[in-house]
């Protein structure tokens, strides 16, 4: 029996990334599965890869209606939903503030805000009342950005750190029906994407430059595979395993929070290449 048997989960950006990574393991664990996706070729590939087991709903997370429909979608396919996983999002690539235009401001704030906030307030409106039949589980994906500076610029840093206060607030509002909870992954080698004009174009995990130099920022000494996050995800769905847990934001980040200072230098010694 897996962990997971006889639930059934909506997780939205399930085509790819952490997201996909989250499907597979659910699926293994028993779960039926909804996945709401923008991109079409992603999303009929993992409802061909489970047969009867995950349902795709092409959609853009700022569209109401798609969430709406998505929930829809668990209801009248799998009879029910017990989990949902809001985990769409979009990067900005570090951007910093003085190297933006003022005129690029307003959209690139848009863009992300709507994904990355918005999408996530949408997605558990449409499905809060299906979650609290159940007695469900939120989960959202936040980022080791929503503790800390450096790792994005400010759009995104600010965007992560209002996933934290929609866990809260959320934790507030639908207890004692529903747990709220995030993970907040660390660098994680996907295709996470940028908005227009802050690389909408550009696809982190083919940029290993950046990839290596991340790496050494990071205790544990390596940027993370998606599946390395998906166990967290497992646990916080199954009432027996993190019942009792709500409001809670799980960093796994491979230790960002002992970095710590570097370690002092002995004058006179030279750093090891
Ligand atoms: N990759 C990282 O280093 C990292 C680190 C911390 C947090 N995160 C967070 O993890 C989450 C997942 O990102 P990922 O890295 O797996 O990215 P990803 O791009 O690999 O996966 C995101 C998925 O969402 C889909 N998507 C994008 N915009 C959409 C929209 N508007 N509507 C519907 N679907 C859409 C994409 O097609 C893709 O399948 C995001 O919230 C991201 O901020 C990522």
């Amino acid at each position: 029996m897996g962990r997971l048997e006889g639930r059934v989960a909506l997780v939205t950006g399930g085509g790819d990334g952490i997201g996909r990574a989250v499907v597979e393991r659910y699926v293994h664990e028993g779960a039926k599965v909804v996945v709401l996706e923008r991109d079409k070729r992603l999303a009929t590939a993992i409802e061909h890869a489970h047969p009867g087991r995950v349902a795709a709903v092409i959609g853009d997370v700022r569209d109401p209606a798609t969430h709406l429909t998505a929930t829809e979608c668990g209801l009248d396919t799998f009879g029910q939903l017990d989990v949902y996983v809001g985990n769409v999002g979009v990067y900005d690539f570090g951007a910093k503030l003085d190297d933006l235009q003022i005129t690029q401001l307003p959209g690139a704030f848009h863009e992300l805000f709507a994904t990355n906030v918005l999408g996530y307030l949408l997605g558990v409106r449409a499905a809060s009342a299906a979650l609290r039949e159940s007695r469900g589980s939120i989960i959202l994906t936040s980022s080791s950005s929503g503790s800390y500076a450096g790792g994005g610029g400010a759009l995104y840093v600010a965007s992560k750190h209002a996933v934290v206060g929609l866990v809260r607030q959320l934790a507030y509002e639908f207890a004692p029906d529903v747990r709220v909870n995030a993970i907040a992954p660390g660098a994680t080698r996907t295709g996470l994407t940028g908005v227009a004009g802050l690389g909408g174009d550009r696809r982190l995990r083919e940029e290993t430059r950046l990839l290596d130099s991340i790496a050494t920022t990071i205790p544990l000494g390596f940027v993370s595979d998606p599946e390395q996050h998906a166990g967290l995800y497992v646990a916080l769905a199954c009432p027996d395993d993190t019942g009792f847990i709500t409001g809670a934001v799980f960093p796994s980040d491979g230790g960002l929070e002992v970095r710590g200072r570097r370690p002092a230098r002995r004058p006179g010694r030279q750093d090891k290449p």
